[in-house]
């Protein structure tokens, strides 16, 4: 489905590889919220900026399987990725606008790749390219979910000064190379539809899989530097042999946890679990069965109380969004990019894995004891063994190019 939207010579192209000082590609991903806010009104900002995430995600582990690296150019502002991709030139049919989102740079894996930014001066260069093509009108009928736009111009990004995010590096606690390849796991990668409430996993396979998410500065996807990590995992344990069912939470970033135990209920255990990896801040608050606290949290879903585990993704929210608006967004792609690795290590572990977009915040808020959004639950996602609809047919990945002659 490539279409080339403007053409420009070699010279054109070599001031951006003089400023990288790299060969490499720029990636840009949009929204159209229309695309969502037809099905599901208000809420599809937030499913954009989801999959925003899982989008960063994938383009990190498949170039990363290419050798290559992709780092989010997080200098740039909303209006200059807008200019890059020739947005502001495009007449857009009413409702349908497409927003900029981010631009990505894909390049060699080298260390010393120090750039987030693009100079003004080559910029402004793709305002003069000719952009070919008109946008298909999407509906004949639209609802005008005037709030998605509001919303949107309010947290679009100025130009900042470009920054480096270093994260730790600690070694992963799964030692051995799974037998499924990445791209085994992308390519069979889906979303159950149901969970069949009786798949377990074991300890050390939730160990693995929780493990993934913590990022490293070397390892895909989160070498991609989204920012400062600002989200933290609250699990609804149901089915994992060698541990308590009940509620744990893992900490993603050491900084926050004072503070959120200070949001939570007083009686909350906060009991490490010993024999967690070194790096795995993982606690159980409270054990018992929460499998029904699960599925009504996420708008009363079965998946997320018949698999093996299920997460709220429970980011800090007031402080950030209040001193930079545009976190809004940004919060948003860091859980999309987790529910990325975990649709991913599901599949490496035999299991499956879906992403929730549709749940109660205030639900889960009170089950933890907030009494407002000084941290703020922004996505569900649910792990367990996936009962298959045998109604529904599988194809592979690009099944439909096989008979295409070029
Ligand atoms: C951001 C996001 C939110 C989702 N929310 C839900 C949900 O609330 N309930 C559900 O059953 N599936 C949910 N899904 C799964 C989608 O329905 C599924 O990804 C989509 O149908 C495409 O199928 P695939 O993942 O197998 O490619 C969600 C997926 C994403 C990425």
């Amino acid at each position: 489905m490539l279409e080339p939207r403007a053409e420009f010579n070699e010279q054109f192209w070599s001031g951006l590889e003089k400023h990288f000082d790299q060969k490499g590609f720029l990636v840009g991903l949009t929204s159209i919220y229309w695309r969502e806010s037809w099905k599901y009104g208000e809420r599809a900002f937030r499913y954009c900026n989801h999959d925003i995430g899982h989008a960063m995600a994938c383009l990190s582990f498949s170039a990363n399987l290419l050798g290559w690296k992709t780092t989010y150019l997080n200098s740039l502002s909303t209006e200059e990725i807008g200019i890059i991709l020739g947005l502001q030139k495009t007449t857009w049919k009413e409702f349908e606008r497409e927003e900029p989102e981010l631009l990505l740079f894909v390049h060699e894996d080298s260390e010393d790749f120090d750039r987030r930014n693009i100079p003004p001066d080559i910029i402004n260069s793709f305002d003069s390219l000719h952009f070919n093509g008109e946008p298909n009108q999407l509906s004949k009928d639209h609802e005008d979910w005037y709030v998605i736009d509001e919303v949107s111009s309010e947290t679009s990004k100025p130009v900042t000064k470009g920054e480096i995010y270093c994260y730790k590096e600690h070694e992963y606690f799964e030692k051995e190379i799974p037998e499924m390849s990445g791209e085994g796991a992308i390519r069979q990668r889906r979303s159950a539809q149901s969970y069949d409430g009786n798949t377990a996993i074991t300890k050390n396979e939730f160990f693995t899989i929780s493990d993934k998410t913590i990022p490293r500065s070397h390892s895909a996807p989160f070498d991609l530097e989204p920012g400062d990590i600002s989200v933290h995992l609250l699990i609804y344990v149901h089915r994992i042999v060698g541990l308590d069912s009940g509620l744990y939470f893992l900490i993603r970033n050491e900084e926050d946890l004072a503070d959120v135990k200070q949001n939570c209920h007083p009686y909350f255990f906060w009991k490490m679990v010993h024999d967690a990896p070194n790096m795995l801040n993982l606690y159980l608050l409270q054990k018992g069965d929460f499998r029904q606290e699960a599925t009504f949290a996420s708008c009363q879903q079965d998946i997320a109380g018949d698999g093996a585990f299920s997460v709220g993704m429970i980011a800090k929210f007031k402080e950030n969004v209040e001193n930079n608006p545009f976190l809004y967004r940004r919060l948003f792609w860091e859980t999309g990019m987790i529910g990325q690795v975990l649709y991913l290590e599901a599949e490496a572990h035999s299991v499956r894995g879906t992403g929730i977009g549709c749940f109660f915040d205030d639900v889960v808020h009170k089950l933890l004891g907030f009494d407002d959004n000084t941290y703020q639950s922004l996505y569900h996602f649910t792990i367990g063994g996936a009962l298959e609809d045998t109604r529904i047919t599988t194809l592979p990945p690009y099944h439909h190019l096989k008979n295409c002659k070029s």
